[in-house]
């Protein structure tokens, strides 16, 4: 198991002054900042490509920025995210036709792979993919909006990635990506997770570093 890491995804941050919302969260204590792509294609929402990306690594270079891409096509983007100084970048099966061959182009441009499970996409895609993968990130949403309420099959399914990873014995990080709160994040690090996205709960509140230290509370850390 990694060092539990919180994640805040900026898709709930104000976009009018995002690079002051990032500082905040990074000196809140955030570990990594999730960047939420969307393409009004694969799910029905539009946000924010790699020129963003870009002018936030310039404005933040030390954070460690999580690209969820939730795209279709996936590998014509793979590179200008890369450039744009994103570290690991992830990617759903269904939304691309050669789901080893983007793994491989998203190591090659020097990034950190991850593969991303909805809530109905069975954990069958892992079976060949796993080792080359340094993070699996279960969604407890359906992906395109901020604010939704947690699904909780999402849990035996942290297990059963949970199991696969410890069995496999390499450090690949298990994220969670969805409705995740205070008052959830217990049972959600218990099925396994060690990687947390909060979005609505982290911009949502009064103060985000009270915020993350209720997340650790409540993860145990
Ligand atoms: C949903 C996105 C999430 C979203 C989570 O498609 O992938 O990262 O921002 O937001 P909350 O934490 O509000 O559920
Ligand atoms: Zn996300």
């Amino acid at each position: 198991m990694q060092t539990p890491w919180i994640a805040p995804s900026i898709l709930s941050a104000d976009f009018s002054r995002l690079g002051a919302e990032v500082d905040a969260v990074l000196a809140a204590g955030a570990d990594l900042i999730h960047f939420d792509v969307m393409d009004n294609h694969y799910v029905p929402n539009l946000t924010v490509g790699p020129l963003v990306c870009a002018a936030l690594h310039k404005h933040a270079p030390q954070a460690l920025i999580d690209v969820h891409l939730m795209v279709s096509p996936v590998d014509r983007i793979v590179p200008d995210f890369a450039a744009a100084g994103a570290t690991y970048i992830s990617f759903h099966p269904e939304a691309t036709e050669h789901i080893d061959r983007t793994i491989r182009l998203i190591r090659e441009q020097g990034c950190r792979p991850g593969l991303v499970f909805n809530p109905a996409t069975p954990l069958d895609f892992l079976d060949f993919t796993l080792e080359e993968l340094d993070m699996v990130l279960i969604m407890s949403v359906n992906p395109g909006f901020g604010g939704q309420a947690f699904i909780p099959a999402a849990l035996g399914k942290l297990a059963q990635v949970r199991k696969r990873i410890d069995a496999l014995g390499k450090p690949i990080r298990l994220e969670i990506d969805g409705g995740v709160k205070a008052d959830n994040v217990g049972q959600i690090a218990r099925a396994g997770a060690d990687t947390f996205v909060a979005g609505s709960a982290i911009f949502g509140s009064a103060s985000y570093a009270d915020t993350i230290r209720q997340l650790r509370r409540g993860i145990g850390q």
